[in-house]
């Protein structure tokens, strides 16, 4: 171990390291398995708030299974688009579990597009049916592609309803996508068309703390699954009321954000994603069942993705070295 120096990866070292989605998925699937045995170190995320509607989080975890403890700085602007800047930005830093001593700091834009992403997945994994052909994204920006790039890393997608409220970025979505992933893709007018035929829905749009959401009791199929990346900004609580199943990705944290303001109209989870994947709660039981993945996104998640992406930057000498 250096302990003069640590490596610092931009967001173009993260992007060139280019870890696969499979790998993702996997290592998001080890994590919540030790989250859901109780191995898991991970306080809720406090934060300061500069704008209204957005954020600066601190996340720190450790899982011991996975030597990897850290900590993301990551920020959520919903007006950056019209700047021209992305929605999410951040540093996230490792730190060896043995010494404490940080040894990288690497842009976090890229790992929590790509492990929120893998989060939708893994709840899909054991929320969703496993012959899901049809997929629903509302919203196509950076959310709207890990989710379905995820989704289609484990399901047969056939056909998949996009929408966004900008329809010239629905038009880039819809090209770049279907050139992606080689599915059919079709733009819709309106959010409802997105998810009625849907078997997977994505929702992906900014996350408001007093929401005007959108989709209606019904709307919904049974037997579907949905990820509410957007917290419940998109979700009437009539149709939240409707699911069979509602998971999250961890109940403390989903109990802070309604005593701050947030899913007032969301019911009280069935279980967490940890405990599903530990085989402590059930996943999907009856093909009829509506089921949806309310998952705020842990420093988890970050922690089980990035000592892989140092490793495999540290092989490939991407990346500058900088003095402790
Ligand atoms: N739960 C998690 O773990 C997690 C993690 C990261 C980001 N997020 C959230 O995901 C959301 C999307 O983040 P992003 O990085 O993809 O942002 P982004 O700016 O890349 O994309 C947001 C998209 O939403 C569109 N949009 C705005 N209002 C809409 C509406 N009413 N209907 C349809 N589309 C609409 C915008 O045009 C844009 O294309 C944010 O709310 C962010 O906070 C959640």
């Amino acid at each position: 171990m250096d302990t003069q120096t640590l490596l610092y990866l931009s967001r173009a070292d993260v992007e060139s390291v280019a870890l696969d989605m499979p790998t993702i998925i996997n290592l998001l699937k080890a994590a919540f398995k030790e989250k859901g045995q109780g191995r898991v170190e991970m306080p809720p995320k406090p934060g300061i708030h500069t704008q209204p509607d957005a954020f600066i989080h601190a996340m720190p975890a450790f899982i011991p299974a996975l030597k990897s403890a850290g900590i993301k700085w990551v920020s959520g602007y919903p007006q950056n688009s019209k700047r021209g800047l992305p929605y999410i930005t951040g540093l996230l830093v490792l730190n060896d579990d043995e010494t404490g001593l940080p040894y990288a700091v690497m842009d976090c834009t890229w790992i929590t597009a790509y492990r929120t992403g893998a989060a939708t997945a893994l709840a899909a994994q054991y929320l969703a049916r496993k012959q899901s052909q049809v997929a629903g994204i509302l919203a196509c920006g950076v959310q709207g592609r890990t989710n379905l790039i995820a989704l289609a890393t484990l399901f047969p997608i056939q056909r998949v309803y996009a929408y966004d409220i900008l329809p010239e970025v629905q038009r880039r979505y819809v090209a770049e996508m279907s050139a992606q992933l080689g599915i059919e893709m079709i733009g819709v007018g309106q959010p409802k068309q997105a998810v009625v035929e849907s078997d997977l829905v994505v929702t992906s749009g900014p996350i408001l703390k007093h929401p005007t959401p959108t989709i209606e009791k019904d709307w919904l199929r049974p037997g579907a699954f949905a990820s509410a990346v957007d917290f419940d900004s998109y979700w009437k609580g009539e149709a939240l009321a409707q699911f069979d199943k509602l998971s999250t990705d961890d109940r403390a944290q989903l109990r802070y954000y309604r005593s701050i303001g947030y899913f007032q109209t969301t019911p009280d989870p069935y279980a967490d994603l940890g405990e599903i994947v530990a085989g402590l709660a059930p996943g999907r039981e009856r093909d009829d069942e509506r089921t949806m993945a309310m998952n705020l996104g842990l420093a988890m998640d970050d922690m089980a993705v990035a000592p892989e992406i140092y490793r495999r930057a540290r092989e490939r000498g991407i990346g500058t070295r900088l003095a402790l």
